[in-house]
């Protein structure tokens, strides 16, 4: 399997600082506490590691939360295994994850910070298939990028493990 760049490493980086720039725009102020950036990983971990240092706020809190639903395939098993959330009673909670494809991974995590008293959650991913949505409640306040339902890899997103390290996001092709 050869991967092929679909979003060049350039374009993702362009992406994710008017992404940073609008997500500190709406959610700037007026709160006790800082932005509490909830970061889903294994997946999320360049984005989030990107959007943190894009954000021009004085002052961010980033927790890691560890989600699973892909056991090593390239469908969703259907069950969103997750870690507890951390403590984000009264927060105002941006949850950032790699791509939005089922809308479980989002739905799940959203159900959960709410549950935990959050007083106000916010979603952004990198990538959104739409083609793919099964949960209308995964659903998400900012998008890097709409794409087709082909499965990819790269900056963050794996296949079986591998391809986390490629700059570039990439579509995997057979052969
Ligand atoms: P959802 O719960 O089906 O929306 O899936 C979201 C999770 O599945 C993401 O956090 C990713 O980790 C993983 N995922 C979905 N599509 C892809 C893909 O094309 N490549 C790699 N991982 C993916
Ligand atoms: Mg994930």
């Amino acid at each position: 399997m050869r991967p092929r760049v679909l979003i060049p490493a350039d374009r993702i980086a362009s992406r994710v600082r008017g992404l940073g720039a609008t997500i500190a725009r709406d959610l700037a102020g007026g709160r006790d506490a800082p932005l509490l950036v909830l970061a889903l990983l294994d997946g999320g971990f360049c984005f989030v590691a990107d959007l943190a240092r894009a954000l021009p706020l004085p002052d961010v809190e980033i927790a890691f939360l560890r989600t699973s639903s892909y056991r090593g395939g390239t469908r969703s098993t259907g069950v969103v295994e997750r870690e507890p959330v951390p403590s984000v009673a009264g927060r105002c909670v941006l949850i950032v994850d790699d791509i939005l494809d089922t809308g479980r991974t989002l739905a799940a995590v959203r159900g959960d910070v709410l549950r935990a008293g959050a007083a106000a959650v916010r979603a952004c991913v990198l990538l959104d298939k739409p083609a793919r949505r099964i949960d209308a409640d995964g659903r998400a306040d900012y998008v890097g990028f709409t794409i087709p339902d082909v499965f990819v890899i790269g900056y963050g997103l794996d296949h079986a493990g591998s391809f986390r390290h490629l700059p570039d996001l990439c579509v995997l092709d057979e052969g």
